[in-house]
């Protein structure tokens, strides 16, 4: 049988942040009893295999109602369908009415979840290997993943407590044209970041939309946490305030709506040039990128996003009104958690406001090491920071998620913590 070098095939493969991810989900199957802190997904308490039947059917009937027979409804289901998906008018409804985004449904691109948007956004605009993206740092997996794969380098700016400094974004950018490389982007999830919980506020947006004009920067903006506030005030979206065209807005129905569907999509309203002067829409240059990567979007997974989207007036906020109270109470019970177990000042943590992450601080190395001792004699995961910095920051800092418990676990799961740190801290 024929044997392969795993050194020889693409470093992606052996990417060692996926590795380390790896590593958590190994740890967390073999302790299935430990609490998880770490596992940052939706809750699924409010999924029903029969709402995926229910919005099909709702978008077949708006399909109907718009006049169009059965053979084009069939055709719009189950057939190869165009490149840029069907929902881009829905979508670009959607948000103006939730985010006060004004775009034309041309420049939207329906994608298979938001980490596919990345992929062709980092693709699209990365053509050398002098062109490189920035990234807040600590930074999503899922976007230093992606770019890994493409081969893109990844620049991290320093995130501070109040979240990315303009200036600092701006002297990165320098530093990088100083050394002969193009900075293309800058990539920031604006909300309740992931894995930090920091949220931009409304003068950082500004400051950031300036420094991409002096820099001449495009801005990837990630916001799939934004709906789920502590409470109802909310900045505003970058991509609001983006009359010069500098955003590219990546987008997420997977906490929103569920992560299953594989949709999410981005908005690419920049003019492109070519030298024969020919003028288009980033959106449609983009679109033979992703017509090699997935060819469009499934269908039938869109038709279900179109399904949630005509039966909520076009609003998720709207349509989220429990999920949004459940990942409150979560966030809460949470910090709340975090006040009632940890009383050494050594110990700090940050207090987002919303989302479903938080970062605690701890005076001990949270690594691998500390994760198994966590998971085998103290029943708790959780994911070390490390993994989400490029160059060996976050040593001692823990991410903490609350969106897939119950608030009597997460309490139990942080209250295990902190008597593994009251036991390991020197
Ligand atoms: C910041 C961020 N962006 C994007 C995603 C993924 O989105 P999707 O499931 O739509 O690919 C996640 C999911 O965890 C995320 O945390």
């Amino acid at each position: 049988m024929v044997e392969l070098v795993r050194e020889a095939l693409h470093t992606s493969v052996t990417d060692p942040v996926a590795a380390s991810m790896n590593f958590l989900n190994e740890v967390a199957n073999r302790f299935p009893a430990a609490i998880s802190l770490a596992a940052g997904r939706p809750s699924d308490e409010f999924y029903a295999v029969e709402d995926v039947e229910r919005y099909l059917a709702a978008y077949v009937g708006y399909l109907r109602a718009e006049g169009m027979g059965e053979a084009r409804i069939r055709q719009a289901i189950m057939q190869y369908g165009r490149t840029n998906g069907q929902l881009g008018a829905m979508i670009a409804r959607m948000l103006e009415i939730d985010e006060d985004i004004r775009v034309p449904a041309e420049s939207i691109m329906v994608t298979a979840g938001c980490q596919e948007a990345m992929i062709i956004a980092l693709r699209g605009l990365c053509a050398g290997p002098e062109d490189v993206v920035l990234a807040a740092e600590p930074c999503y997996l899922g976007f230093t993943g992606a770019a890994r794969v493409l081969g893109v380098t990844v620049v991290p700016v320093p995130e501070t407590a109040q979240g990315l400094r303009p200036e600092t974004v701006a002297r990165v950018a320098r530093e990088v044209r100083a050394s002969g490389r193009r900075p293309r982007a800058l990539y920031v999830v604006s909300n309740f970041a992931n894995p930090s919980g920091v949220t931009l506020s409304a003068s950082v947006r500004r400051g950031l939309i300036e420094v991409a004009a002096d820099a001449d920067l495009l801005i990837l903006e990630d916001d799939p946490y934004g709906l789920f506030g502590l409470d109802d005030t909310r900045s505003p979206a970058l991509k609001s305030l983006d009359t010069d065209h500098r955003v590219i807005y990546l987008g997420s129905f997977a906490k929103s709506v569920f992560p299953g569907a594989r949709v999410g999509f981005l908005v690419a309203d920049q003019a492109v040039v070519g030298a024969d002067g020919h003028r288009s829409l980033l959106a449609d240059e983009l679109s033979t990128v992703k017509s090699m990567i997935t060819v469009n979007t499934s269908p039938i997974a869109q038709a279900v996003i179109g399904g949630v989207l005509v039966s909520c007036g076009y609003s998720l906020r709207a349509a989220n009104r429990e999920k949004i109270a459940f990942y409150r109470r979560n966030l809460r019970a949470l910090l709340a958690a975090l006040e009632r177990h940890f009383s050494d000042p050594a110990i700090t943590w940050n207090s987002p406001s919303g989302g479903f992450f938080a970062v605690l601080d701890v005076p001990v190395r949270a690594d691998e090491k500390l994760l198994e001792l966590s998971a085998r004699d103290y029943g708790v995961l959780w994911t070390p920071m490390l993994f989400f910095y490029l160059d060996g920051g976050g040593s001692h800092a823990i991410r903490l998620s609350c969106s897939a418990l119950a608030a009597d676990q997460i309490d139990e799961g942080v209250r295990r913590l902190g008597t593994l740190i009251a036991d390991v801290r020197p």
